[in-house]
């Protein structure tokens, strides 16, 4: 059994979800109070590694009233255990889990098992498939995946994202280098991620389209 994982983003007209260094506000703060709402409706959040070195983010909900007891457990991807120990994803906001691979230097496991819990899966890189089973072993039923774009495609394409809600903002960043909603190796076009939308809103300037996954 896998937890309900749903994808969630905030892209350029043009595709980007960030510059090629640094991330970027995209979309508005009505469409912020969203994510934090629905922050509250999941037992997790997840997000690579790469995301959390570039906008050490809190991932907790603090942009709308709301208990620290609210906070979904943050999931970090992670195959080497490069988590920075001064990371806001490792303060006492919420619980933490680091996933890593069988490959993680043990003295660095170590030193983030004082402060987040740690599951392993996988030789080299984190077993996904895997490790949703574990997260979900564990009383992790839903997900909400927040990137970036390379766990982006690896979660589709080991079919493991269920809905998608992308927002778009009013802008074009482009750049061969920018980070777009799904990098990776990229699919075969006859092989590519099939959606179904679901609906269409405005949020003042963007624009929210909602999908699920039809594999
Ligand atoms: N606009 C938005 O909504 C939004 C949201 C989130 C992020 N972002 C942006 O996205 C950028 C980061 O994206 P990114 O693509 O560089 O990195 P990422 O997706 O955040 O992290 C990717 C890393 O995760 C690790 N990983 C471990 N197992 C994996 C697996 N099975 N499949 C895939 N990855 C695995 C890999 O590093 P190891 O091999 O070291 O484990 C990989 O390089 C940042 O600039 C951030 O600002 C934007």
């Amino acid at each position: 059994m896998k937890p309900f994982i749903h994808l969630n983003s905030a892209m350029t007209v043009d595709g980007k979800i960030a510059t090629e260094k640094s991330s970027m506000k995209i979309s508005g703060k009505n469409d912020a109070i969203r994510v934090h709402q629905l922050r509250k409706k999941y037992d997790g959040i997840m997000v690579g590694i790469n995301t959390v070195i570039v906008d050490n983010p809190k991932l907790t909900i603090h942009k709308i009233p709301s208990k620290i007891e609210e906070n979904p457990v943050r999931i970090i991807i992670d195959s080497n255990a490069r988590t920075p120990l001064n990371s806001k994803v490792l303060n006492n906001n919420a619980k933490t889990i680091i996933v890593v691979s069988n490959n993680a230097p043990q003295d660095k496991i170590e030193q983030l098992e004082k402060h987040c819990e740690i599951i392993k899966t996988g030789d080299k890189r984190v077993d996904l498939k895997d490790a949703m089973e574990k997260l979900y072993n564990k009383g992790i039923k839903s997900i909400l995946l927040e990137g970036g774009s390379t766990l982006n495609f690896s979660m589709f394409q080991e079919q493991l994202i269920d809905k998608l809600t992308i927002c778009i903002g009013s802008e074009i960043l482009g750049g061969k280098k920018s980070k777009t909603l799904v990098d990776g190796r990229g699919f075969k076009k006859d092989n590519c991620v099939n959606l179904k939308l679901e609906s269409i809103n405005k949020i003042d300037e963007d624009v929210l389209l909602e999908y699920s996954v039809v594999y």
